[in-house]
């Protein structure tokens, strides 16, 4: 019988949630429909020792499609680089969420995935 962590395993883990290509708006004046759509909108609140964070996607009333061709398949939320939450959708399913975290470092990210244009990233 063993306990042993098995490593190797763990790191892929992790390494599924890595994209090399992660969209993210720079001035949020000169953003395009397109950026707007795609980005994650998060709504932060103090709570306890924690913080609740309501995400939906899409910015300045700009929604993302949610349908076969075309969808948000995820929301996942990052502490530093340490995931903490993910959400999966399927066409037909309003993209939002709500994620109760500890924070642990002073770095929020939250990321959706799109199917056809993937990674987008608000950081808070
Ligand atoms: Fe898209």
């Amino acid at each position: 019988m063993s306990d042993t962590v098995d490593l190797d395993n763990a790191v892929a883990e992790v390494n599924d949630w890595v994209y090399e290509e992660v969209h993210s708006i720079e001035d949020i004046d000169a953003a395009t429909d397109f950026e707007l759509k795609h980005t994650p909108n998060v709504v932060l609140e103090e709570m306890g020792s924690g913080q609740l964070l309501r995400v939906s996607i899409g910015l300045k009333g700009i929604t993302h499609p949610q349908t076969e061709e075309h969808f948000i398949e995820w929301i996942r939320v990052f502490d530093g680089t340490e995931p903490v939450g993910e959400r999966l959708f399927g066409p037909g399913e309003e993209p939002v969420a709500v994620f109760e975290i500890e924070r642990s470092s002073n770095q929020i990210a939250v990321q959706s995935l799109c199917n056809l244009h993937g990674v987008w990233e608000a950081r808070l």
